[in-house]
C-alpha cells in the first residue's frame, strides 16, 4: 500500500497534487469535477487587482459619463488626490470595487460548501492596495488558505531591486496583521538574489511559496509587425527551471515549497517531490490533457513508489535536494562546456 498523504501550509492533503489557479477553477461546477478526480487541494481562480481597477473605471465612466474621470480610479489606487471632488469620486470607486470583491466572496463561499478538498483562495496583487480588509472577508468564508500571486516585472527604471522586493514584504505584512489564514505567495524569478529573497520571504510569516508563476510571454507578429503573445499554456519541457530552484532551496527555507510550471506528467511530478517540493501545482496539463491527467499522475506515482519500495511520500521527498547531493555543483551548473563539447 502506498500513502500519498502530505501536509501543506499546515493543512492535511490526501496527496501533493494541487490544481493551480486558472479558468478551470473559476466555477463551482468545475471545481467539483476537479475535486472528484482526486486532487489534494485546489487553488481558486484569482481575483485580479488590475481587473478590478479596469472594471471599476468602467462603472465610474457609466455613472459619471465624464471622460475626464476615466483615469481617476488608477490615480486613487496610487493614492493620488487630483481634485476637490475626490471624496465623491472615492465613494463611487469604493462602491464599484466592493461589488467586484463581493462577487468573488459569494463564489468561494459556495465552492467551499460544495467540495471537501482544501480550497485555497487567490489574490493577484500588484500593489499594497488595502488587501487586508478583503483578505479578512476571504477568511470568513471558511476557505482553508490564501495564495497571493505577486509578480513584479523589474522594468521600472526608477525602482531598484530593494524597492521592488519591499513590495512583497509590505503586502505580506499588511495581510498577516489582519488574518490568521495560512498564506502562501506565488512568485516569479525576477529577484536579484533569488535564494536570499526566497529565504527571507519564507521567514516573513507565509506558510508556503509557490515557485514559479509563468510569465505572460511577449512575442511579435512579423507580418503585422505588432506585439503579440506566446503560448498561454506551458509545454511538458518547461519544468526544469522550477526543478533546479526547488532543489537548491528545499531544506534551506522556513516554509513549504510548491512547485509550479511545466508539470504535465507523473514523472515530472515525482521529480519535483524528489527535489523537495511539499506540493506540485498543475494547470496547463488540465487544459491540454483533460482532467483524466489527475488520476493518471496519482496512479503512476503510486506504481513508481511501489517499484522503488517507498511506503509514503516522506520516504523520498527531498532525496535529490541540492543539500543532499554528493555532487551539488550539478544542480548549479550554468555553463555547458563538458556536455556540449562532445556534440558535432
Ligand atoms: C488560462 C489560465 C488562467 C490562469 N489564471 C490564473 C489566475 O487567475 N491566478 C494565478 O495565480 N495564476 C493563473 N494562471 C497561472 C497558473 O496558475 C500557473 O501558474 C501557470 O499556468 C503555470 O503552470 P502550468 O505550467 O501547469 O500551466 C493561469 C493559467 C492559465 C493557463
Amino acid at each position: 500500500m502506498t500513502d500519498l498523504q502530505t501536509t501543506y501550509l499546515g493543512l492535511k492533503l490526501k496527496n501533493p497534487l494541487i490544481a493551480g489557479s486558472c479558468g478551470l477553477t473559476n466555477s463551482v461546477q468545475s471545481i467539483k469535477e476537479i475535486a472528484d478526480k482526486g486532487v489534494g487541494a485546489i487553488v481558486v481562480k484569482s481575483v485580479f487587482e488590475e481587473q478590478i481597477n479596469v472594471d471599476t473605471e468602467k462603472v465610474i465612466k457609466n455613472e459619471e459619463g465624464n471622460i475626464k474621470l476615466l483615469t481617476r480610479a488608477s490615480d486613487l489606487m496610487l493614492g493620488r488626490r487630483v481634485h476637490d471632488y475626490d471624496e465623491a469620486y472615492s465613494y463611487i470607486y469604493d462602491f464599484a470595487r466592493r461589488n467586484a470583491l463581493d462577487k468573488y466572496l459569494r463564489f468561494i463561499t459556495e465552492a467551499k460548501k460544495t467540495v471537501s478538498v482544501p480550497l485555497i483562495a487567490s489574490i493577484n496583487c500588484v500593489s499594497n492596495n488595502d488587501w487586508h480588509s478583503f483578505a479578512k472577508k476571504i477568511e470568513e468564508t471558511g476557505v482553508d488558505a490564501l495564495e497571493l500571486n505577486i509578480y513584479i516585472l523589474p522594468s521600472d527604471w526608477r525602482r531598484n531591486g530593494a524597492d521592488n522586493e519591499n513590495i512583497y514584504f509590505d503586502i505580506i505584512r499588511e495581510i498577516r496583521n489582519y488574518v490568521n489564514l495560512p498564506i502562501s505567495i506565488k512568485i516569479g524569478y525576477y529577484f536579484s538574489a533569488l535564494s536570499q529573497s526566497v529565504q527571507k520571504l519564507s521567514q516573513s510569516g507565509v506558510k508556503g511559496i509557490v515557485l514559479f508563476n509563468r510569465p505572460y510571454n511577449t512575442d511579435f507578429d512579423v507580418e503585422k509587425m505588432e506585439v503579440s503573445h506566446g503560448s498561454i499554456y506551458s509545454n511538458d519541457l518547461e519544468y526544469n527551471h522550477t526543478l533546479r530552484w526547488i532543489s537548491i532551496l528545499s531544506g534551506n527555507v522556513g516554509c513549504d515549497l510548491s512547485a509550479a510550471t511545466g508539470i504535465h506528467t507523473w514523472d515530472a511530478f515525482v521529480k519535483q517531490l524528489l527535489a523537495g517540493a511539499a506540493t506540485v501545482q498543475v494547470v496547463s496539463a488540465l487544459y491540454k490533457e483533460g482532467l483524466g491527467v489527475i488520476p493518471d499522475i496519482l496512479n503512476n506515482t503510486a506504481l513508481w513508489m511501489q517499484r522503488h519500495g517507498f511506503a509514503d511520500v516522506a520516504s523520498f521527498r527531498g532525496m535529490l535536494s541540492k543539500s543532499k547531493l554528493d555532487n551539488p555543483a550539478a544542480i548549479e551548473r550554468v555553463q555547458f562546456m563538458k556536455l556540449y563539447s562532445g556534440i558535432e
